[in-house]
């Protein structure tokens, strides 16, 4: 399309009153859908990690430098991370029956097929689930954990692993879930991150105390915790260094561009512009290695 028309298109629609309430009907129901039936956020992720794998991966070396790593490093980071997850599985003669709840692209479940046991995946998100059909064998129920048919699935597993899944449950409801679905003698093995300081600016993860209170309070034994914050700093600072390397000049260069070549346009979004950079900024945060070990901890934990 031309600018010209690319012009009137816009022009068109925004002095037209239906559109405007259009507009408005839109941006009331934006959150309608649950975000997580179709995350954008983790879309993302799958399109810049190529690994089948959505977690911030485990770093042998905790002291390597962002500068250092490349993208391959993450994709053997993350692989790690998975292994020491499978490692907590019990060993035995017999292969288990596992439920990956939050299985994401499925690399967890392909490790699982190679280790001969057999695993059900299950997620909320449509993508995934598509994805997860089309690369591996495995059955993959398409629901939240905590709308899984418990009847059917009641004492069905000798494992459930949340891989940085525990942040997204719902832990009044997933927690008593969890001990319905374990077979007797069956474990839980939860790797993800919890907020040590429940008033810090960002709210994802789970409170620890109040974790670790819950626990207590429905009998779970914690078996063996490994606060593995050290080894998953590398990637945050991987993702940081883009971010304020890469991210922040390209979108102030595009900005600039767009106030040189469209003054028009520019003049339109002058007033969300500095929003837009707010929001970066505090994104940007939520990935900086300080204030991450600051306010967190990264625990992989096998519960019984
Ligand atoms: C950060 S990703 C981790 C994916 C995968 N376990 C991995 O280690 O690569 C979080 C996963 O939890 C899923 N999730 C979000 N809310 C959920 C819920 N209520 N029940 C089950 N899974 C959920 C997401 O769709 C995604 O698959």
């Amino acid at each position: 399309m031309e600018k010209k028309t690319l012009w009137q298109g816009t022009v068109k629609k925004v002095i037209n009153p239906l559109n405007l309430v259009k507009v408005v009907q839109l941006e009331k129901n934006r959150k309608v859908t649950a975000r997580s039936a179709n995350d954008a956020q983790l879309k993302l992720y799958s399109k810049i990690l190529k690994g089948d794998f959505l977690h911030y991966g485990y770093f042998d070396d905790r002291d390597i430098s962002a500068e250092d790593i490349s993208f391959s490093m993450i994709y053997k980071a993350q692989e790690r991370y998975a292994e020491k997850i499978l490692d907590l599985i019990p060993n035995g003669e017999s292969k288990k029956h596992v439920l990956d709840v939050g299985c994401g692209m499925g690399g967890l479940l392909g490790m699982l097929n190679t280790r001969g046991h057999k695993a059900i995946g299950l997620t909320p998100d449509i993508n995934q689930v598509q994805y997860i059909r089309e690369h591996y064998p495995n059955p993959t129920l398409h629901c939240r954990f905590e709308e899984i048919p418990t009847a059917e699935y009641q004492g069905a597993f000798d494992v459930i692993i949340t891989s940085e899944s525990l942040q997204y449950l719902n832990l009044d409801q997933s927690l008593p879930l969890i001990k319905t679905l374990l077979r007797p003698g069956g474990c839980w093995i939860a790797c993800d991150y919890f907020r040590t300081h429940p008033e810090s600016f960002e709210k994802s993860g789970h409170i620890w105390e109040d974790f670790e209170t819950r626990l207590k309070q429905l009998n779970f034994n914690l078996e063996s915790t490994e606060d593995i914050t050290p080894h998953i700093l590398p990637t945050i600072a991987f993702a940081h260094l883009w971010g304020t390397r890469v991210g922040v000049p390209v979108l102030d260069f595009l900005i600039e561009k767009l106030k040189v070549k469209n003054p028009g346009w520019y003049y339109l979004a002058e007033d969300v512009i500095p929003q837009l950079l707010e929001k970066v900024e505090s994104n940007l945060k939520v990935v900086d290695p300080l204030q991450f070990s600051a306010t967190k901890k990264y625990m992989l934990m096998k519960i019984t």
